[in-house]
């Protein structure tokens, strides 16, 4: 029997060792760490079972028949973050370049299965040279049974993906389907078709970096939610992402402790500049709001005339979508309704509460906007919003303006608490604008024109510029000082804790696309 336990002991030795030790010492001068070392970083020290350590490729073909690694290029299995049950699959890039045979497929598969029984996130460690060249369409046959599990699971537990290598081909559309994807700065990148291809087919010369990098995800396509500067980072921030949201679309996420005290904020008095078209930071705004340092922002370099992220209000995780006005003036573009509304569709898939900070003069005019469907695409926040049943709060700090007021978590689409602080002006548009159109024959008739339109503008002003008209008809349930935001918010949020709230049987929704 010590025999017995020596082959095991070789072959456990031989599996932590993957590609073997120069394969290894290679990912590490890429500033890349091995695929073990990830997950050993990711769980809870000690937390870590691995489920199918001993797995090998059935490929003969191409000298396969004469290479074989333990593991086969991807280490699975499952252990505890912060003490909650996690998946967790981490591609292996010193086996095959991290490739996916049908073995290592049917690996992810298998704790993505658990994962959807027992209730638990997934998270991917990606670094993969795509397709196992050699397999064929065993490989592609491998994606496919991964991107159907990645959709049948989508809503029901949370995915997550990280890119700490490349990812590239039919590879992309895991993590695409997945609720968020993280970057690594410098050592990852995604693309459908590489550098290569893109110069034969349109004569472009681009950089791996430049084409699909972390920073152009994160900028250019929104394709990543998040960068980090290096790995560590990067799992440190699936740690947190994790403490955010709940373990699968039933449950909801456990509260913080919180002691109370600090629930008048002043601050919040003074941001809001004097003249409405000047701009302010709405992340104070957050901030103010808030428990401290707790709000984390999701897209940060996206289309940051929105502002979307996690946060916890009185140890309560919430999820917060806010106009920017310090970018565009806040204006709802194409890419600010995609990024708000597949926000609001994760926190309303997983019962997060959503919190909206509104101050948004409109949507962006243009032929740019119009001939790349903003009328589809601002249709995708409108309909996120509609269809979200978790408690629904909004604060309009400053402009809530046209089809804009509408779309922003209205009390008329479902929000259950609207609230107005004294600054803000709910109308059709803003006063001036307003003036022109309806005043038009007056002012040009007038000896003065010039003096008629300010006049106007007054008149238009005094009568709109403000929540009362919309708090009169109950659109607005509390006009409120910003001081006692945090206060009102809280409680709010604690009187809708048990919300029930059904849409109609119907198979699934329509959702513009
Ligand atoms: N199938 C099988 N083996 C693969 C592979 C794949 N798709 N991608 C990489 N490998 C192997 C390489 O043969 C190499 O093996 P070795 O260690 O025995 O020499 C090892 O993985 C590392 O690859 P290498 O090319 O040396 O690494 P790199 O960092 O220089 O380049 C890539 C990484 C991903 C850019 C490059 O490997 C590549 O282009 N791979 C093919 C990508 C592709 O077209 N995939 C199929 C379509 S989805």
């Amino acid at each position: 029997s010590v025999n017995r336990n020596q082959i095991l002991d070789t072959k456990n030795e031989e599996a932590l060792l993957g590609g073997g030790a120069k394969r290894i010492e290679q990912q590490h001068k890429k500033g890349k760490l091995h695929a073990r070392e990830r997950v050993e970083l990711l769980m809870d020290a000690g937390s870590f079972e691995e489920i199918g350590k001993f797995v090998m490729h059935r490929c003969k073909d191409f000298g396969l028949d004469k290479e074989y690694y333990l593991g086969d290029g991807v280490i699975t299995g499952y252990g505890t973050i912060d003490g909650r049950l996690v998946y967790v699959f981490a591609q292996d890039f010193t086996v095959f370049g991290g490739s996916l045979s049908e073995t290592h497929a049917e690996k992810i598969c298998k704790i993505m299965d658990l994962a959807m029984k027992n209730g638990a996130p997934v998270i991917g460690l990606n670094d993969s040279g795509g397709a196992r060249i050699q397999e064929g369409v065993l490989s592609l046959a491998g994606y496919a049974d991964i991107f159907y599990r990645n959709t049948l699971a989508s809503g029901v537990i949370p995915q997550i993906s990280a890119i700490m290598g490349p990812c590239a081909g039919g590879a992309v559309y895991s993590p695409a389907i997945t609720d968020f994807i993280m970057m690594v700065e410098n050592t990852s990148y995604m693309f459908v078709t590489g550098p290569n291809v893109v110069k034969t087919v349109t004569h472009e010369d681009v950089t791996s970096e430049e084409l699909g990098g972390a920073m152009t995800h994160a900028t250019k396509s929104g394709v990543t939610h998040f960068v980090s500067a290096n790995e560590v980072e990067c799992i440190a921030d699936i740690r947190r992402l994790l403490s955010y949201i709940p373990q699968n679309c039933e449950e909801d996420v456990p509260m913080l402790p919180y002691t109370g005290g600090d629930e008048k904020r002043l601050k919040l008095n003074t941001l809001i500049p004097e003249n409405p078209n000047q701009p302010y930071d709405m992340r104070e705004v957050i901030d103010e709001i808030v428990d401290a340092g707790s709000f984390w922002e999701v897209h940060k370099y996206f289309a940051e005339n929105i502002v979307v992220g996690f946060a916890r209000l009185g140890g309560r995780s919430i999820g917060i979508v806010a106009n920017q006005p310090a970018v565009l003036a806040g204006v709802l573009d194409i890419d600010s309704s995609t990024k708000g509304a597949r926000f609001v569709r994760f926190c309303d898939s997983f019962n997060i509460p959503l919190l909206v900070l509104e101050d948004v003069p409109g949507f962006l005019p243009g032929t740019d906007q119009e001939w790349n469907a903003i009328i589809t695409n601002g249709a995708k926040l409108l309909y996120a919003f509609c269809e979200a049943t978790v408690p629904r709060v909004t604060v309009i700090t400053r402009k809530a303006y046209g089809g804009a007021y509408d779309v922003m978590n209205s009390k008329h689409i479902g929000a259950d608490m609207n609230y107005a602080w004294p600054t803000a002006e709910i109308a059709v548009m803003g006063a001036s604008g307003a003036a022109e159109i309806i005043f038009k024959k007056e002012i040009a008739e007038a000896e003065d024109p010039a003096a008629k339109l300010q006049e106007k503008v007054q008149e238009y002003t005094t009568k709109f510029a403000n929540p009362y008209r919309a708090a009169h008809r109950g659109y607005i349930d509390e006009v409120i000082y910003p001081e006692q935001t945090r206060e009102k918010l809280m409680r709010a949020f604690k009187m809708l804790e048990n919300k029930v709230a059904t849409l109609p049987k119907k198979k699934h929704g329509n959702i513009p696309l």
